[in-house]
């Protein structure tokens, strides 16, 4: 699970470039749906620069953040004032009496050694009743297919280029630093989630009830 400091310090600094955009707030969307009804406290982990929390936080529901880079973190305070944003990577994230009312992790396990134990990780943290909510990249995800999704939801034919380019720089660095994309990590879930969907045919969302019926 270990946090990827070179690559991440590196990404921060065109992470609002790459994903500020329509097709991060249509997720985004999906996700706060995926918590309607939610009592408690919401654990984000690697909320990076706040792009979907915001989205949360608008929706009223209640968010404590959790990012261990520190760009992403500055750049998450400058964009949520108000909303505390604890330095731990999930290995280190801490519970709250009763646990969390839901555990989200939007676009995070996908880069972490072991994305099955990260999400035991994260189902000890919430409380009884409560919701794990994941979101990766799909088995079938490319830039090319991310950048097609842009297209479809109106990105400008400069900002498709760029968000290319920027991954064809950035590319070395995440081979170099292993914070590449595993293909086929939800055959690896220990416990199978009791939902799975896609939005907009590039990203899966799993969601686990806990304690779910296979416990
Ligand atoms: C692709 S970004 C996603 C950011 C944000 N969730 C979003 O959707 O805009 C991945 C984030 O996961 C964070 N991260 C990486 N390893 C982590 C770990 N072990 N624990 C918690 N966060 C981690 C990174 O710092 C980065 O901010």
């Amino acid at each position: 699970m270990r946090f990827r400091r070179p690559f991440f310090s590196v990404y921060s600094r065109v992470y609002d470039y790459l994903w500020d955009n329509s097709l991060t707030g249509v997720l985004a969307d999906t996700i706060v749906q995926e918590l309607g009804g939610i009592e408690g406290t919401i654990l984000e982990v690697g909320n990076g620069s706040g792009l979907v929390t915001r989205r949360m936080v608008d929706a009223g529901l209640d968010v404590v953040a959790s990012e261990p880079d520190p760009a992403m973190r500055s750049r998450f305070s400058g964009r949520l004032t108000g909303v505390v944003c604890e330095p731990w990577p999930l290995e280190e994230a801490r519970s709250i009496d009763g646990g969390y009312g839901a555990v989200v992790a939007v676009n995070v396990v996908h880069m972490m050694d072991d994305a099955a134990a990260a999400v035991e990780a994260m189902r000890r943290l919430v409380a009884d009743n409560a919701l794990v909510v994941v979101a990766t990249p799909g088995a079938q995800t490319s830039v090319s297919s991310v950048v097609r999704t842009m297209r479809e939801l109106g990105a400008s034919r400069v900002r498709r280029f760029g968000f290319v380019l920027v991954h064809l720089l950035l590319m070395p660095l995440s081979v170099l630093t292993n914070a590449g994309v595993p293909r086929d990590i939800h055959a690896a879930w220990i416990t199978p989630p009791e939902r799975a969907s896609s939005v907009l045919g590039i990203t899966d969302i799993c969601v686990w009830e806990h304690p779910s019926s296979s416990d």
